[in-house]
């Protein structure tokens, strides 16, 4: 038994900060407040339902995560946000369409208690959108002050001991890092000076950390993947998690991907293509926003096959992704995958997939489990980027300088050991030699 990790206790409320409540945020608050009274169980939450396994084999030690880390309960969850419609929570839900009404009808109060404050929205950054529930501010810097106060006074309110922000509003156009990212200082100038370079994403970003509250990103934006929030993150030993939630169509590329190329079999193309009907596929329809979006689903394949160490099986991939906005569908996506692969002496086989998935039903239990492991990364004394939760993200967060790990079992692991190391317990190293001495 190693030393474990100092955790400090998780007693008192966890204040959640929800930046959006759209399908996600609907369909993760809703699915708390029903599984607290028991009318479903927790299913797709690591947190809840998943195990660690412990020692070697041979020992039948197993707990259930919560049980073996000190997790927030879901009875201790208190839920806030921002949004630019003015829709409590469960009008919210019931036009994202998500869950059905008679499981909404069962949480109303709940949710109907859940009304979003006024949101920091500017349509530069979003263009297929617009509210009427906006902020008004002299500058980016005055924004982000009015947010604060949202936090402290909800914080005072609802007596919550601990907070956690997720951004899960709608995906911001493409940008990459600018000058007014480069540091602190100059991205405090930014905000004062309205720069175009701060979207409305980093202005909550800014201001969670500030607070030294966690922040995760549940969509591809930039966000806090810049020098300047990294530096605040460490400076107010604020944790952070994202980018872009691994669900549907990613989630599978990450799941089947890694098997082929466990076998070495060859790539000559993947083809991904959707439909979804939901508010995100109709601001994703927006060129500039389905860039964001693209730029993550692609860069997927590449680090999973290492074409560089694998020229002859993966050196020219042609990765095509479509998603198509189609208004009957709702958030019911369907996905078609096309795989032309090729296996000894190069002959060609073809793999094809298609997936009727709901989106928001496998994106909440990630939000739930990036809420709880956030807030338990906080009280153990960790800050900034939290790569073991790479688990979670189509475009996971990680150091300058290292490629993401886009493997899902991969990632699995690397959470799991992450866990024993903060419990002083042994990690697992699959070796095994032991059992045959
Ligand atoms: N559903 C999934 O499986 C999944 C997977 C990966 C990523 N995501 C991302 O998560 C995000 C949420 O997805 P969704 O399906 O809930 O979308 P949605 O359109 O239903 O909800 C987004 C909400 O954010 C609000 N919003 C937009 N800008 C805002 C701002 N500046 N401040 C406050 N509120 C704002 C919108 O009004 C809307 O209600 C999207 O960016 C999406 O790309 C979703």
């Amino acid at each position: 038994m190693k030393q474990p990790v100092e955790i400090a206790p998780n007693t008192g409320k966890l204040g959640v900060l929800l930046v959006g409540l759209g399908a996600v945020s609907t369909t993760f608050i809703a699915g708390v407040q029903a599984i607290r009274k028991g009318l479903a169980p927790p299913i797709g939450s690591l947190t809840q339902m998943g195990t660690v396994r412990l020692g070697k084999r041979t020992e039948g030690r197993a707990p259930l995560v919560r049980d073996f880390v000190p997790l927030a309960g879901l009875d201790d969850l208190v839920f806030a946000g921002w949004d630019i419609f003015e829709d409590d929570c469960y009008a919210a839900a019931r036009t994202a369409g998500v869950l059905d009404a008679d499981l909404l009808d069962k949480v109303r109060p709940e949710l109907e208690a859940i009304r979003p404050w006024p949101a920091v929205f500017d349509r530069k950054y979003v263009k297929r959108l617009d509210g009427p529930n906006v902020k008004r501010g002299t500058n980016k810097r005055d924004l982000a002050e009015q947010v604060i106060a949202d936090i402290r006074r909800f914080r005072a309110d609802q007596q919550v001991d601990r907070l956690v922000m997720m951004w899960c509003g709608s995906t911001e156009i493409f940008m990459t890092e600018s000058e007014a990212h480069e540091d602190l200082a100059a991205f405090e100038r930014a905000l004062e000076a309205n720069d175009p370079s701060i979207p409305s994403s980093m202005v909550y970003a800014y201001a969670a950390l500030k607070e030294g509250i966690p922040f995760g990103n549940a969509a591809p934006n930039l966000t806090t993947d810049i020098p300047a929030l990294l530096d605040l993150a460490s400076d107010t030993g604020s944790p952070l998690a994202g980018k872009d939630l691994k669900t549907g169509q990613t989630l599978m590329k990450t799941i089947i991907a890694p098997g082929l190329k466990a076998r070495l079999l060859g790539l000559t193309g993947w083809y991904s293509t959707n439909i979804l009907g939901n508010r995100d596929g109709e601001v994703l329809d927006d060129p500039e926003s389905f860039k964001t979006k693209e730029e993550s689903k692609k860069s997927v394949l590449d680090y999973i096959l290492q074409p560089h160490l694998y020229p002859d099986l993966y050196g020219d991939v042609c990765h095509v992704v479509r998603i198509n906005y189609y208004p009957p569908r709702g958030d019911n996506k369907e996905g078609w995958d096309n795989i032309d692969l090729f296996g000894w002496l190069g002959y060609p086989m073809q793999l094809k997939i298609n997936f009727l998935c709901r989106d928001s039903i496998l994106a909440a239990p990630i939000v739930l489990d990036v809420v709880l492991f956030l807030d338990l990364a906080k009280r153990a004394g960790w800050d900034g980027i939290q790569e073991w939760l790479s688990f979670y993200f189509k475009s996971p967060m990680h150091a300058a300088g290292l490629y993401p790990e886009h493997d899902l079992f991969i990632q699995m692991m690397k959470l799991k050991n992450t866990l024993r190391y903060l419990r002083g317990e042994e990690l697992i190293t699959h070796l095994g030699t032991e059992y045959y001495d």
